[in-house]
């Protein structure tokens, strides 16, 4: 299955050691230093070693292969503390910094060396798909080869934030559904799930404080049939009853996600997208309602009361219970997409926009300047709290709270902007990583998306980095993320499809330095990346075939 990937002088050189073509390797994302050898490691039945140093939830994750090579090989590896010069031997090396790692595999031993559990994991991945992609399956599988080729490699990411968002409020997955999705993510070196867990057509996430937030609020009349831009078809069938997370499934998520190393980071999107709160609490609105979840897609006028000191203390309530819940160091306040039109009218909104002493001016109205307050505030009490705040990059829009992260959604405007003054950003532009947008031209051959045109190879060509920053201005982008809205995506399957490919192209975005990147390499490898997600049972795009012709 492994194929091969020819570059011809490299190869001559390489032919006279070993007798082979093979000079690269079929891993997404690709390694940054891949030196390979003559000779192969049997991996089948091999002895697993650990230094007594490392972490117990790394010690799982290397048990765990262990057990699944096993059952694949149908050979059975021991495992055992302490270092040996055989097998695969895992090694602590506090001098690695924590994302890296090195892997050496001789004829003896495949040496992993690595200072924290995902260093480890991320070398257990490489592991893997150096593997027969029975690997990653279910079943035995002894009859194929179970060797890894000899070679040095020394990988580390290029971006320290390497992010995928999941909306589970237009539509809604489950315990195993957002497990399924961490598990994409784990195979891809991903790092942090962005998790936007309420929004105005159902709010997901059980506060205590407020019930009705999940009694009322989770639970929208009836849902829109077809595109908002040519349909007033509604289905007449109530959607979303039970359908939210209870804090002890929060917490089995966050455990499950921790022991693969993945940062999980809510998003409570706030002053807008807030109508299934408004559902539930209708005082917390600037006409006081009543308000419905919201059964169609788009941007609802209808938004919170910030003038409202009761609505404030209901945002904090919520961060408070939201910030003892989630261990990140970021919470997302979303902040995108809220009309200032109820803000004009309202008494309470205007009485503090002349509280604050806040004006238009030739840059933005005071209603703007107004949203920057609740934003600072917000960031005011996230710090007090030990957080950080990030942001849609409307949140540049008005005055911008001192420390806040801007994720630019707009293009890539926002972030460079953000960079430039100062601030951090996390780069998940609409024209590289809405993965709702359509990925081929052939949309009548596609399930209904919200529209644009995303293919993997324009996933693939982002760079994120403006020609013109300086060195300190690129050290505030933080990272990358692709963004997966299902308006129009009602079932696992079909988040799968719209995910895979693209992901494996948003990986080595995140991960590989520039000139690791190639993507003739990344196309022909393409055949293993996606037998990786048939063997897992993974949905996905087949369109990089046609692509590849
Ligand atoms: C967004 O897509 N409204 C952040
Ligand atoms: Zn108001």
């Amino acid at each position: 299955m492994k194929k091969i990937f020819i570059l011809v002088a490299a190869a001559a050189l390489f032919a006279s050691c070993c007798q082979t073509e093979k000079t690269t390797l079929d891993i997404v994302p690709y390694p940054n230093n891949v030196e390979l050898k003559c000779g192969s490691f049997t991996a089948a039945g091999a002895e697993f070693h650990y230094s007594a140093e490392i972490e117990p939830l790394a010690v799982d994750l290397i048990e765990a292969f262990a057990a699944q090579l096993s059952m694949v090989t149908s050979k059975e590896s021991t495992i055992a503390q302490g270092v040996s010069d055989k097998g695969f031997v895992f090694v602590q090396n506090p001098e690695i910094a924590a994302e890296a790692y090195t892997l050496k595999v001789s004829e003896n031993a495949a040496v992993v060396e690595a200072s924290s559990l995902r260093g480890f994991n991320y070398a257990i991945q490489t592991i893997k798909q150096m593997l027969p992609v029975e690997v990653f399956g279910k079943a035995a599988a002894a009859d194929k080869e179970w060797t890894l080729p000899c070679v040095k490699i020394n990988d580390a990411p290029r971006f320290g934030y390497r992010g995928l968002h999941m909306d589970v409020s237009r539509h809604f997955f489950d315990m195993d559904e957002v497990k399924r999705y961490l598990d994409i993510m784990e195979v891809h070196k991903l790092n942090t799930l962005h998790w936007h867990i309420t929004d105005d057509q159902g709010w997901r996430l059980e506060i205590k404080k407020y019930p009705r937030l999940t009694e009322v609020g989770a639970v929208r009349k009836q849902t829109l049939v077809g595109h908002l831009f040519d349909s007033e078809v509604y289905d007449g069938t109530p959607y979303g009853e039970g359908c939210y997370f209870t804090q002890d499934q929060v917490r089995e998520i966050l455990d499950y996600a921790a022991g693969k190393g993945i940062t999980v980071i809510p998003e409570i999107d706030l002053p807008g997208h807030m109508l299934a709160a408004l559902a539930a609490y209708p005082e917390l609105g600037c006409t006081g309602g009543p308000y419905d979840v919201w059964g169609k897609w788009g941007v609802a006028d209808d938004v919170l009361c910030v003038g409202k000191e009761k609505t404030m203390q209901f945002l904090e309530d919520v961060l408070t219970e939201v910030c003892e819940l989630f261990p990140a160091e970021y919470v997302h306040i979303g902040g995108d997409e809220c009309p200032k039109v109820r803000w004009e009218k309202c008494p309470h909104c205007q009485a503090k926009i002349a509280e604050l002493g806040l004006k238009d001016d030739d840059r933005f109205q005071a209603e703007h300047y107004l949203q920057g307050y609740v934003t600072s505030r917000m960031e005011k009490f996230l710090a007090s709290k030990g957080k950080k705040l990030i942001g849609w990059d409307e949140i540049l829009e008005g005055e911008v709270a001192d420390n806040a992260i801007v994720m630019s959604w707009r293009g890539t405007a926002g972030g460079i902007k953000a960079a430039k003054m100062g601030h951090d950003a996390i780069m998940t532009p609409n024209s590289f990583f809405y993965l709702d947008y359509y990925q081929s031209l052939d949309t009548a051959k596609e399930p209904l998306a919200i529209g644009g045109y995303l293919p993997v190879e324009t996933c693939y060509s982002y760079e994120p980095y403006a020609e013109n920053m300086t060195d300190e201005e690129k050290a505030h982008i933080l990272g990358v993320q692709a963004n997966l809205w299902t308006e129009y995506i009602a079932t696992n399957e079909h988040l799968e499809y719209m995910l895979l490919p693209r992901m494996a192209a948003l990986s080595e975005v995140q991960w590989c330095q520039p000139q690791t990147k190639s993507w003739e390499r990344f196309l022909d490898s393409a055949d293993d990346f996606c037998a990786i997600y048939d063997v897992a049972g993974y949905n996905y795009s087949k369109r990089i075939f046609d692509v590849r012709g």
